[in-house]
């Protein structure tokens, strides 16, 4: 328990460290990783050079402050970076060492308005927040145990086969090296691949939506290759350009809570570029599981050179009673108009979304790039859906979406 003394200081220095947020975890992450360079095969090296580890996990320790003393309010923030720390193999050991940095790092930055009583108060606070965290995740490492999956650790998978789905997308199917049954996902969620690169100093892991229905055979994750934005590419690049069949990768059991609810509601499935995998997941479930299940899959993309899954999309839609697919193309090329293969060009627009929605019960599902997500928020909150009826997942750390 804190003492009502070290939750008004820590309540009361929170904005002050909000505001130095960045610098703080600059150069806490600078001396994490120049004491602990082991943790280099954790963390994701491209938000890092992009500064975008440091924003997350200073807005997460800022929220966590404010609400010091009723933890209970991040709590859904918390499952949810706790799905990504559980499923990056983040353990409880691995919290002292951030909690010794960061207070570090506080005391560098705030120089001499460190007080002895203020980095006492941010330690103990640390403690409680970190204590948090590690039962979230202890009970996520337990549920890997026993569900069916029965791994925690990273499982060797091989890839049995690789497909081009676009000419940016490639699939590559996964089935457990030693034999044994895929664990069931639920659709919507990820999974962490951790690579070994020729060339590289530390492994490399990135989480990829799975993107097929549930089954007890293979996953299946679907990849974009990243050329614009390196050093962001190394591992799609890498797997478009060095993984064949036969070939091996660890990964662990899914994870992540953007799932798709057992309901019988009209549900709206929206996708932007690679955004569609996990929506294409959820698409192929309500298929087996709910083909009456009024469905309408909304996908933006670039063009149908970029667009993958158009013919799985279709084919699925097929299955249901009641499905409509809608593709949105930027920059449709001579051949997409010919062959017909999209129904409005330009972006997905307020007035779009407003047409199609009916039925004030619908769920909403949303995934694709942050300016691509941002919009489709801000439609679907113009047009009056109550934010409960919608579940999002962006690709990067969380908070890029808040920023502006
Ligand atoms: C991701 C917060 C402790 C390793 C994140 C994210 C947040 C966060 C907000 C972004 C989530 C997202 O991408 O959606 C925190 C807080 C901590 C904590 C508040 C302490 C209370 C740790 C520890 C480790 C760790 C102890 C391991 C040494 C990571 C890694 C990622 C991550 C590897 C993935 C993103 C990347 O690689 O850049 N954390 N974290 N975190 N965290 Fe933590």
């Amino acid at each position: 328990m804190l003492s009502k003394k070290t939750i008004e200081i820590v309540k009361s220095t929170a904005p002050v460290l909000a505001d130095k947020g960045v610098e703080i975890t600059t150069y806490f992450y600078k001396k994490l990783f120049e004491n602990h360079p082991e943790l280099l095969n954790i963390f994701n090296h491209a938000n890092q050079s992009k500064g975008r580890q440091q924003t997350a996990l200073a807005n997460t320790v800022y929220a966590a402050a404010t609400y010091i003393d009723q933890l209970e309010v991040v709590l859904p923030a918390v499952k949810q970076i706790a799905h990504k720390h559980r499923s990056l193999q983040v353990k409880p050991e691995h919290y002292p060492i951030v909690g010794e940095h960061l207070l570090l790092a506080i005391k560098e930055v705030l120089g001499d308005a460190a007080t002895d009583e203020i980095l006492h108060a941010w330690g103990e606070a640390y403690g409680v927040i970190a204590q948090v965290f590690i039962d979230v995740e202890q009970e996520m490492y337990q549920q890997a145990e026993t569900s069916n999956a029965g791994w925690t650790d990273f499982k060797e998978f091989e890839v049995v086969r690789k497909e081009e789905e676009s000419s940016v997308i490639t699939s590559f199917y996964l089935k457990p090296a030693d034999g044994s049954k895929v664990s069931l996902h639920k659709p919507g969620q990820y999974i962490t691949i951790r690579v070994s690169i020729p060339g590289e100093k530390y492994l490399l892991n990135r989480q990829y939506s799975l993107s097929d229905a549930p089954n007890e055979d293979y996953y299946r994750i679907s990849v974009k290759r990243e050329a614009e934005f390196t050093p962001e590419g190394k591992v799609s690049n890498y797997l478009h350009d060095q993984v064949n069949a036969g070939d091996k990768l660890e990964l662990t059991v899914p994870a992540g809570d953007f799932i798709l609810d057992s309901g019988r509601e009209p549900v709206y499935l929206i996708s932007g570029g690679v955004g569609i995998t996990p929506m294409l997941s959820m698409l192929k479930t309500i298929a087996q599981e709910a083909p009456a299940r009024p469905t309408t899959f909304l996908h933006a993309s670039k063009n149908g050179t970029v667009h993958a899954f158009y013919d799985e999309v279709k084919n699925t839609m097929e299955t249901l009673q009641r499905g409509e697919a809608i593709f949105v193309y930027e920059n449709p090329t001579v051949e997409d108009r010919s062959r017909q293969k999209f129904h409005f060009d330009g972006y997905v627009t307020e007035e779009m979304i407003r047409e199609l929605h009916a039925e004030p019960e619908s769920k909403f599902y949303v995934c694709g790039p942050v300016p691509f997500m941002r919009a489709i928020l801000n439609h679907l909150e113009n047009i009056g859906v109550p934010a409960e009826k919608i579940n999002y997942e962006f690709f990067g750390p969380a908070m890029d979406l808040k920023q502006k």
